[in-house]
């Protein structure tokens, strides 16, 4: 019996280890080359402090209150050296990958496809070569290296984490180095290196209620979420308002629908931005959040679109005074506007 630990650290890239059955953190760690900070090893220090952010682990008594304190291991803090594993875990770690001797991973794939879903979103597959599949976090990313250049491009996981399929979904950016590369050069059985993964925005414990909200492409990481949900089983209902700006902008609703049909308490609803459109539902993401969707504030929100979406709905909790339990959000700018602004 051994359990997967990934290792978040600051500088965002994370790292997997297997913690075999009464192992410490540290320990393993170790074993897998991976040098977390510490000095006694026998919890006097405190200097492998950590926080685990999700999952179940003894940390014993045998440790001094001066390295721990009650209050900060009641707020989640722990010491690696001290911690066995009871689950999977997920643990920050507040120093970054060099100083723990490690950094991203690097993984070879071969292109399966690139399919325009429409205007403005690229669906691409990848199959992975010489690995049996990247462990993440449903919600993470991992950056594209473009084809014969050093330039990368982060996009997020539409897949689920361990397969060896990959997808993403990928905004069409007029002029932008990628998708004028997916649109016009690529073709099944390209070599693309990616490397990762990568962030802090990753589906957490569902312990109660979800609100997800989507705009454009910024739906993959969602759908990766939605995927690891179905897998898993939830307890709690999950929303998702999926925003986009065009009626032609609406993608993978198939595969929405394929959800809903899964997991007995996910929803969604899509919104469309253009005044023409001849949606059910026109306008924003925010316009279209029921107050039964925030439940009184005792919600989980997480939200990936691009940064006026991400002010948008900052401003709307602020004038609503709701605080959500826990909002974790990703803003994402294409590269090519980026670069122009
Ligand atoms: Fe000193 Fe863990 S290394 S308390």
């Amino acid at each position: 019996m051994s359990y997967t630990i990934a290792l978040n650290f600051e500088d965002g890239v994370s790292r997997f280890i297997q913690c075999n059955e009464n192992e410490k953190v540290l320990d393993a760690a170790y074993r897998q080359k991976i040098n977390l900070p510490m000095d006694c090893s026998d919890g006097v220090c405190g200097t492998c402090k950590c926080r685990c952010e999700t999952g179940n682990f003894d940390l014993g008594d045998d440790y001094l209150e001066d390295a721990l304190s009650e209050q900060e291991r009641e707020k989640g803090l722990v010491l690696t050296c001290q911690m066995i594993p009871e689950s999977d875990c997920v643990i920050a770690v507040p120093v970054s990958s060099a100083m723990c001797k490690t950094g991203n991973e690097t993984f070879r794939t071969e292109l399966i496809s690139v399919e325009h879903l429409s205007a403005s979103a690229i669906e691409l597959r990848l199959r992975l070569q010489d690995h049996p599949g990247i462990a993440f976090l449903s919600g993470q990313y991992v950056n594209i290296q473009l084809p014969g250049s050093d330039i990368t491009r982060a996009y997020s996981f539409s897949s689920l984490p361990g397969a060896e399929e990959l997808s993403f979904l990928i905004r069409n950016v007029p002029d932008g180095l990628m998708s004028t590369w997916l649109s016009r050069r690529a073709k099944p059985g390209d070599n693309l290196t990616l490397t990762g993964p990568q962030g802090s925005f990753y589906l957490r414990e569902v312990v109660r209620p979800v609100l997800m909200l989507a705009g454009g492409t910024g739906l993959a990481p969602f759908l990766s979420m939605l995927r690891t949900m179905m897998r898993t089983g939830v307890h709690y209902p999950i929303h998702l308002v999926y925003g986009v700006t065009l009626d032609t902008d609406r993608v993978k609703l198939d595969e929405l629908d394929m959800l809903v049909e899964q997991i007995p308490q996910f929803s969604y609803r899509v919104c469309v931005a253009d005044t023409h459109s001849t949606a059910e539902r026109k306008g924003y993401v925010t316009q279209h959040i029921d107050d039964a969707m925030l439940n009184g504030g005792d919600v989980d929100v997480y939200l990936c679109g691009p940064p006026p979406m991400v002010e948008a709905v900052m401003r709307y909790f602020s004038e609503k005074t709701i605080t959500p339990q826990n909002f974790h959000y990703e803003k994402f700018t294409p590269q090519a506007i980026r670069e122009a602004s």
